[in-house]
C-alpha cells in the first residue's frame, strides 16, 4: 500500500515510460488488446504498476446515480444500482441536506461496486434551455449550481471515495461538443460559467475535475493552462487531480503543460486511426527535449497524492452489496422534495376519494432520467401508473388498461420499436391523440380529475429542438390536451398536466387549458411513488425552478446557440455576456412564463421581521418564515441583492443565498438567518474583483418575481 508520504520517493523511481503510463487512462477495456475491465460498464480505468506497488483505480460515472452494467457474463448475480433523480430536480430541491444525503448514497455504491471516482457532478450552466445535457446540470444560477454541487461532492466523499466536478469548463451544449469554440468574456466567464465550480471547489475538496471538450476562447479546455493552473489551482486552490473528457483534443503534450494531469480514456488511437498513441507521445515529447519531465512529474505527483486515498489503493475489499433498500427511500424523499408545482385553480391534491383519469403514454413509458453517460441501470423504475396504483389512487383501470395494450402494441411496430444506440434506448415518441372523443366523453362522465402526461427525454451527444414535439408539444399533445380538457370542463372537472421533462418546455400557449401543473421533472426509479404522493396530496411540493421557463424560444437570450455557421457550428459567441436566465428577464424586463426561483404549495407562508446588519464586511439577514395555510409544507426563502449604480453594469438583482425551511406545521414560523461576506457581492472587472460602494438592497422572497421583504445595507 502505498501513502501520502511515500508518493514523492515512489515517484523518484519511476521510469520515464511508468510516469507516461500513469497520466494516461488504460484505455477502453475488453476492447482491442486491452485487459477486460474490473468493473464492467465502468467508463475507464488508471495504469496499475505492479512493481511499485500501485493498483490501477476505476472510474464511473455519473450525475443520477452510478453507471455501470446490471449484468456480467457468466454471473448470474446483478449489479442494480439507485436510479435518483436528475441533476435539474436534485436542484430544485434548493436543500443542501437533500445533495449530501444522495452524494453519500451514490458514494456508498461507488465503494461497494468496487469504484474509486464517480465521474459527476456535472455543473455546466443552463444557458440555453435546448442543451441537450441539461438535465445532468443544475441550473441556470451559479450559487446554486455551486451549493448543489458541493453538498453532493461532501456527500460522495465522505464515503471515502473521490468525485469528479465535470466539465470544465463553459460546456453549455451538444452541438459539435468535440470542436466548439467558446467564446466569452472573463467576467461572464468568472461571474457565471466558473463561478459554480469555484464554489464547489473551496467548499468540497474534490478529488478530480474533468476538463471539457470545447475550446474556450480558442484553445480546448484541456489544454488551457489558464482555465487548469491558473484559475483552479492558483486562484481558488484547488488540490486534485485534472483529467479530461473520454477521447477530448487532441494535444497530449500541450495537456500535459497546460495541467491537465490525466488523459482518458488513454490509448485514442485504437479507435481513432489519425491520432497517436498518448504514452508514446509523451515519451517522445521528453526525450525530445519539447515536454519538461519535471511537468511530467508534477501531474504524476498530483494525481498519485490523490489516488493513495482511493479503495483500491487502500485495499479495500468491496460488498458489491450497496444499500438499496436504504438508498431508495433517499431517492423518493429527493424526488418529492424536487417536484415543482407551477399551477394550482384548486386542481390538486385530488384527495384520495377521487377518482382519477390518467392519459398520455407517459403513465407507462415514465422517463427516469435522460440518455448517455447520464443514464443508470436500477433494479426497477417505478412508472406513474404503477406508482398511483401502489398508492391506492382510484385509477380508472379501464383507461389504464388502453394505454397498456396501446403502449405494447405500438412498441412491436417497426415504426415505433425501441431503437439501442451507444447512448441508450431510445424512444420514438408515440402518437398521443388515439382516443375517440366520445371515449374521452365517457371517462369525463365517471371521473373526477383527468391527469395528462407530457413526457420528453434527451441526453448526451444532440441537442434539443426548438420544434413542436421537442421545446413546443407536438400538434398531438396539444389535441389530447384539449380534447381532455374540453371533455371534463364541460362536466365541471378538472384537469392537470403532468411534466415529465428534463428541461423546460414551452407551457405559455397551452397552460390556460388545465387548471394545474405539476412539473415531476425525470425523477428516477421512484418516479411513480413520488408522483403519486404530490398528487394525492400524502406529501406537499416544495420544489422551485432552478431554471427559468420562458414564455417562448424566442425569449432566450442565448441567440447564438449553438453556434455559427448554421449548417456546422465551429463558434459560438456569448454576447448575452453575464445576461444569463433571470439576470437577462429580469434586467431587460422580459416577463417569462414561470420564473426562477418558482413554485407553489398547498399551503402558504408569509414573510416578515426583516433584520439586515452589517459586521466586519458581513452582512447578517435575518426574518421569519411563517406557514399560514392549512398543511404543513417547507418554503424556499431566497435572498437576492441589488447592487447600487456604479462603474460596472450589475444585472437587476441576483441570488446571494437561500434556505429551505424545516416541514413548518400551519401556524408554526421559522427565522432564517442567512450571512454573506461583501466579497460575494463583487463583479469582475478590469482583471479582478471589486465590490462597488453604496447602498445595496436585500430583496427577500419566494421567487426571484415575488419579493415579500426588503431591506438596505451601505458599503463604504
Ligand atoms: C461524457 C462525460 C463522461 C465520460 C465517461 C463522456 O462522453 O461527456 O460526462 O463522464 O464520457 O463516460
Amino acid at each position: 500500500m502505498v501513502t501520502l508520504e511515500e508518493v514523492p520517493e515512489i515517484v523518484s523511481k519511476m521510469t520515464l515510460e511508468e510516469k507516461a503510463r500513469i497520466v494516461v487512462g488504460a484505455g477502453l477495456l475488453g476492447m482491442f488488446e486491452n485487459p477486460p475491465p474490473r468493473v464492467p460498464g465502468a467508463a475507464g480505468e488508471t495504469h496499475p504498476i505492479e512493481r511499485l506497488g500501485i493498483p490501477s483505480t476505476v472510474l464511473a460515472d455519473g450525475p443520477a446515480g452510478l453507471r455501470i452494467n446490471p449484468r456480467r457474463e457468466n454471473d448470474e448475480k446483478t449489479y442494480h444500482v439507485t436510479a435518483f433523480p436528475i441533476e435539474t430536480m436534485l436542484a430544485s430541491t434548493w436543500n443542501r441536506e437533500v445533495l449530501e444525503a444522495v452524494g453519500r448514497c451514490v458514494g456508498e455504491e461507488v465503494r461497494e461496486y468496487g469504484v474509486d471516482i464517480l465521474l459527476a457532478p456535472a455543473l455546466n450552466i443552463h444557458r440555453n434551455p435546448l442543451c441537450g445535457r441539461n438535465f445532468e446540470y443544475y441550473s441556470e444560477d451559479p450559487l446554486l449550481t455551486g451549493e448543489m454541487a458541493a453538498a453532493f461532492v461532501n456527500g460522495v466523499q465522505s464515503q471515502g471515495v473521490g468525485a469528479c466536478l465535470k466539465h470544465f469548463a463553459a460546456n453549455n451544449q451538444e452541438t459539435n461538443r468535440f470542436l466548439i469554440d467558446t467564446v466569452v468574456s472573463e467576467r461572464a466567464l468568472r461571474e457565471i460559467y466558473l463561478k459554480g465550480f469555484e464554489i464547489a471547489v473551496r467548499k468540497s475538496k474534490p478529488w478530480t475535475v474533468m476538463s471539457a471538450y470545447n475550446k474556450l476562447n480558442g484553445s480546448h479546455c484541456s489544454q488551457n493552462e489558464w482555465l487548469l493552473t491558473r484559475v483552479l489551482r492558483e486562484d481558488w486552490g484547488f488540490r486534485g487531480f485534472v483529467m479530461t473528457d473520454w477521447f477530448a483534443r487532441d494535444d497530449p503534450v500541450e495537456m500535459m503543460r497546460a495541467g491537465n494531469d490525466m488523459i482518458m480514456p488513454g490509448r485514442v488511437h485504437q479507435v481513432d486511426k489519425n491520432r497517436k498513441d498518448e504514452v508514446e507521445a509523451i515519451i517522445t515529447a521528453v526525450k525530445e527535449g519539447r515536454l519538461d519531465e519535471e511537468i511530467l512529474v508534477r501531474n504524476v505527483k498530483n494525481i498519485l497524492r490523490v489516488l493513495v486515498n482511493s479503495p483500491s489503493f487502500r485495499g479495500y475489499v468491496y460488498s458489491n452489496k450497496p444499500g438499496l433498500g436504504a438508498h431508495a427511500m433517499v431517492a423518493y424523499e429527493a424526488g418529492v422534495e424536487g417536484v415543482v408545482l407551477l399551477k394550482n385553480n384548486g386542481a390538486l391534491p385530488v384527495g384520495r376519494e377521487a377518482r382519477v383519469a390518467l392519459f398520455g403514454t407517459g403513465q407507462i413509458e415514465t422517463i427516469k432520467g435522460g440518455t448517455g453517460s447520464g443514464d443508470t441501470h436500477p433494479r426497477y423504475v417505478v412508472s406513474i401508473l404503477e406508482g398511483m396504483r401502489e398508492r391506492g389512487l382510484r385509477i380508472d383501470e379501464e383507461l389504464a388498461g388502453i394505454y397498456t395494450r396501446y403502449v405494447d402494441e405500438m412498441r412491436r411496430t417497426d415504426e415505433y420499436k425501441m431503437e439501442k444506440t451507444m447512448f441508450g434506448e431510445i424512444f420514438k415518441p408515440l402518437p398521443q391523440d388515439f382516443l375517440a372523443g366520445e371515449e374521452i366523453g365517457k371517462f369525463a362522465e365517471r371521473n373526477d380529475v383527468a391527469i395528462i402526461v407530457i413526457s420528453r427525454i434527451s441526453g448526451e451527444g444532440y441537442d434539443r429542438r426548438p420544434e413542436k414535439g421537442d421545446f413546443y408539444l407536438s400538434d398531438d399533445e396539444r389535441r389530447l390536451l384539449e380534447k381532455v380538457s374540453k371533455a371534463f370542463h364541460e362536466r365541471g372537472k378538472k384537469t392537470v398536466a403532468l411534466l415529465n421533462i428534463g428541461s423546460p418546455i414551452e407551457v405559455d400557449s397551452w397552460r390556460s387549458l388545465v387548471d394545474g401543473i405539476l412539473l415531476s421533472w425525470q425523477a428516477g426509479q421512484e418516479s411513480g411513488r413520488i408522483v403519486a404522493d404530490i398528487v394525492s396530496g400524502v406529501r406537499n411540493p416544495s420544489g422551485r425552478l432552478p431554471t427559468t421557463f420562458p414564455m417562448d424560444y424566442s425569449d432566450v437570450p442565448s441567440w447564438s446557440f449553438p453556434g455559427e455557421p448554421g449548417e456546422n457550428p465551429q463558434r459560438v459567441v456569448y454576447d448575452e455576456g453575464i445576461y444569463v436566465g433571470y439576470r437577462y428577464y429580469d434586467t431587460f424586463g422580459v416577463e417569462p412564463a414561470y420564473e426562477f426561483g418558482f413554485g407553489l404549495s398547498y399551503t402558504s407562508f408569509e414573510y416578515s421581521g426583516l433584520r439586515v446588519e452589517t459586521v466586519n464586511n458581513r452582512v447578517i439577514v435575518s426574518f421569519e418564515v411563517e406557514n399560514t395555510g392549512s398543511l404543513p409544507g417547507k418554503e424556499v426563502a431566497q435572498v437576492y441583492i441589488r447592487a447600487p449604480k456604479g462603474r460596472v453594469d450589475k444585472p437587476f438583482q441576483e441570488l446571494k443565498e437561500f434556505h429551505k425551511t424545516r416541514l413548518l406545521n400551519p401556524g408554526e414560523k421559522e427565522r432564517v438567518t442567512v450571512e454573506l461576506d461583501f466579497s460575494s457581492l463583487a463583479s469582475f472587472d478590469g482583471g479582478e474583483w471589486v465590490v462597488e460602494k453604496g447602498e445595496y438592497e436585500v430583496r427577500v422572497g419566494a421567487s426571484s418575481r415575488d419579493i415579500r421583504l426588503i431591506g438596505r445595507f451601505t458599503v463604504n
